[in-house]
């Protein structure tokens, strides 16, 4: 399990093992867009503010694994994640 901290409002979310950042979100009423939600269309791409993902989906370039996520399949590999939603 890791945390999930929205930038916006300050309020941090608990994924547990088995559950996507996607999925506990829309749990707690947050609005995050998704399609395919198996990280493959790149429509949950999100801005990752601080933490270290652990990357999961087959959209992201190199480049940009450090600032962004995929919030349907990714996880973390950090404690912590702050995502900008
Ligand atoms: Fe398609 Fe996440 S919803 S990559």
């Amino acid at each position: 399990p890791f945390l999930v901290k929205l930038a916006s409002s300050g309020a941090a979310f608990e994924v547990p093992v088995g559950k996507s950042i996607l999925s506990v979100l829309h749990e707690h009423g947050c609005n995050a867009a998704s399609s395919c939600e198996s990280g493959t269309c790149g429509t949950c791409r999100t801005k990752l503010l601080s933490g270290e993902a652990d990357h999961r989906d087959m959209v992201l370039l190199p480049e940009e694994m450090d600032s962004q996520i995929m919030i349907c399949v990714s996880r973390a590999k950090s404690d912590e994640l702050v995502i900008d939603l």
